[in-house]
C-alpha cells in the first residue's frame, strides 16, 4: 500500500474526500469545502491562501495565551524527547502531570483535594457523572443519581456529557439524553424574563423553580447540579445578579453537589482565575480543559473537592481499585504544555489583562454597536462577549431561524478577516485570546460594525419571529 501523501489533488479536495467535520453540514461541506489554517501568531491566523485573520474566538474558546508561543513548543519538544509517554494507572506516574495537578489544585476555587486528568471537556464531564454516581453508591444512596442541567447549557457531546448539554442539535437524532437528567430554565433574563422583571426577581424565580424541580423529583434521587459560570456555546449567557448564591442555598438544602463546568471560564476568561471566583461559587467538583494548555495539547481535568474525595478515599477500599481512567490520563507531553502555558499566564498577568482589556472591549462594543436597531443585546464578562442580532429591539423579536442571519453574518465577517461563531438566536460569540490589546479590540469592533452595515439590507428583508 502506498502511504506517501497524495500530491496530485488539492488539499481542499483531499479534505472533501476524507474528512468528516464535526458540527458541519456534510452536504454543504462537500459543496463549499474547507478553510485551512496554516500558521498563527498572537491573536492572528493565516490560511493556506495567505489571508490573515483575527481570531476573535481563540480557536474554540481555548487559545488563551495566543498562537506561536515558543516556550510551550520547547516544553512539548523537550518532554517528547525525554519521555513521550507513560501512563498513570496502578500508582505509576510522570513528573509533568504531578506538577500540573499541584498548580491547578492550588489555583482552583473551593476546597479541591485531587485532580484526575482526561483529554477533553466532554470526557471530563463524563467523568463527573461517574464520580457523582460512584460517590452516592459509596454513601449507600444508590437511588441518588439524577443530574440537573440547564437549558442551552453546553457540556460536551459524549453520551453522558451530551445528555447534560441542553441544545437540540446535540440531542436530536442521537437518542439523547441517555442518562437521567433534570432540565431547568436557562438563566437568561433577555429571553426568559417576565415583562418588567428585575435581575433579582428573576434570580429568585429561578431558585424557586430549581427548588420545586428537586422536590418534584424527590431530593433522594437528585445527585448534582452542573453549570457553566457564564454559558458559552448556548449564546454567551451571564446569569442574573445573585443567581449562584440562591442556587447554592437550594442545593445545600437538598444535599445536591455543585459541578462547575469551567471548561471555558477557567484560566482567566472572565478576568478572574476561574468563573467560580467571579461569581462566588463554592463548587464540589470542577471540570477544566481548553485554557489549561491554551489548546497546544489536548488536556482536561476533573478537580475533586474535599467532601467527595474523603468518601472516595476512606470508603472505597472494599472495591479494590478505582475502575476508571484513560490511557492518556496525565499525558506527560500535554501536562508539560500545561505547565509552560500556566507559567506564561502567571508571568504576563493575563487574567488581569482579560479584566482590563475586557472592560475596554465591552465598552467599545456598546459604543459602536449599542445603538444599532438590529443589535438586541450585548453581553459578557472579561474576554467573552455575545452580540445578539434581532429583527426588532422593543419588544424583542428575533429573526426566524431559517433566515440564517447569524451564519451569514459570521461568513461575511470572515471575508473581512474576522473569525467569530454564530450561536442560538443569532447571537454572535467572541472569546479572543487573553493577550488581546486595546488596538486589537478596536479592530474586532470595527470589522464587526462594517459587517453589520453590509448586512443591513438583508436584515431589513429577513422575517422576524
Ligand atoms: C463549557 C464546556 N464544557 C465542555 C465542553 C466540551 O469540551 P470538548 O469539546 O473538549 O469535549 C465545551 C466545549 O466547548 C464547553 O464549552
Amino acid at each position: 500500500m502506498d502511504i506517501s501523501p497524495s500530491h496530485n489533488q488539492s488539499i481542499e479536495d483531499l479534505d472533501r474526500q476524507n474528512m468528516f467535520h464535526p458540527f458541519t453540514n456534510p452536504r454543504q461541506h462537500t459543496e463549499t469545502g474547507p478553510r485551512i489554517m496554516v500558521e498563527g501568531k498572537g491573536v492572528r491566523l493565516t490560511d493556506n491562501r495567505g489571508n490573515e485573520l483575527i481570531d476573535a474566538l481563540a480557536g474554540l474558546w481555548c487559545v488563551n495565551v495566543g498562537y506561536g508561543r515558543q516556550e510551550i513548543v520547547d516544553a512539548i519538544a523537550e518532554q517528547a524527547a525525554r519521555l513521550p509517554y507513560y501512563h498513570s494507572f496502578a500508582s505509576m506516574g510522570t513528573e509533568p502531570g504531578i506538577h500540573t495537578a499541584d498548580t491547578v489544585r492550588r489555583m482552583a476555587p473551593g476546597n479541591m483535594a485531587r485532580v484526575l486528568f482526561g483529554c477533553s471537556g466532554s470526557d471530563a464531564n463524563d467523568t463527573q457523572v461517574k464520580l457523582v454516581w460512584y460517590y452516592n453508591n459509596l454513601k449507600g444512596r444508590p437511588q441518588k443519581k439524577k443530574i440537573i442541567a440547564r437549558d442551552r447549557a453546553y457540556h460536551g457531546v459524549t453520551v453522558a456529557s451530551g445528555s447534560l448539554t441542553g441544545l437540540p442539535s446535540v440531542h436530536n437524532a442521537f437518542d439523547l439524553p441517555a442518562i437521567p437528567v433534570v432540565r431547568v430554565r436557562c438563566p437568561h433574563l433577555y429571553h426568559e424574563g417576565l415583562p418588567g422583571e428585575s435581575e433579582e426577581a428573576f434570580a429568585d424565580r429561578l431558585a424557586a423553580e430549581l427548588d420545586a424541580a428537586i422536590e418534584a423529583e424527590g431530593p433522594e434521587t437528585v445527585a448534582a447540579f452542573i453549570a457553566e459560570p457564564v454559558m458559552g456555546a448556548g449564546g454567551v449567557v451571564v446569569p442574573p445578579k445573585g443567581y449562584f448564591a440562591k442556587v447554592q442555598a437550594v442545593l445545600k438544602k437538598h444535599d445536591v453537589l455543585f459541578i462547575a463546568d469551567e471548561v471555558i471560564c477557567g484560566f482567566g476568561r472572565l478576568g478572574t482565575p476561574f468563573g467560580c471566583d467571579y461569581f462566588g461559587i463554592e463548587p464540589d467538583l470542577v471540570s477544566v480543559a481548553k485554557g489549561i494548555t491554551s489548546g497546544y495539547q489536548p488536556l482536561s481535568a476533573v478537580l475533586i473537592g474535599e467532601t467527595v474525595w474523603q468518601t472516595i478515599h476512606d470508603d472505597s477500599d472494599h472495591l479494590g481499585l478505582f475502575g476508571h481512567g484513560y490511557t492518556y490520563t496525565a499525558h506527560p507531553i500535554a501536562c508539560a504544555a500545561a505547565n509552560a502555558n500556566l507559567a506564561i499566564m502567571e508571568r504576563e498577568g493575563l487574567f488581569q489583562n482579560a479584566a482590563t482589556v475586557g472592560a475596554y472591549f465591552h465598552r467599545r462594543l456598546r459604543e459602536e454597536l449599542g445603538g444599532h436597531p438590529n443589535v438586541g443585546e450585548i453581553r459578557g464578562v472579561g474576554l467573552i462577549a455575545g452580540v445578539e442580532l434581532v429583527k426588532a429591539r422593543e419588544p424583542r423579536r428575533n429573526f426566524v431561524p431559517s433566515a440564517g442571519i447569524g451564519k451569514t453574518f459570521t461568513t461575511r465577517a470572515l471575508a473581512r478577516g474576522l473569525i467569530m461563531r454564530p450561536m442560538a438566536h443569532d447571537a454572535i460569540a467572541m472569546s479572543p485570546p487573553l493577550i488581546l490589546t486595546e488596538a486589537d479590540a478596536d479592530e474586532i469592533v470595527g470589522r464587526f460594525a462594517e459587517t453589520l452595515r453590509e448586512l443591513e439590507p438583508m436584515m431589513a428583508q429577513a422575517e422576524g419571529e
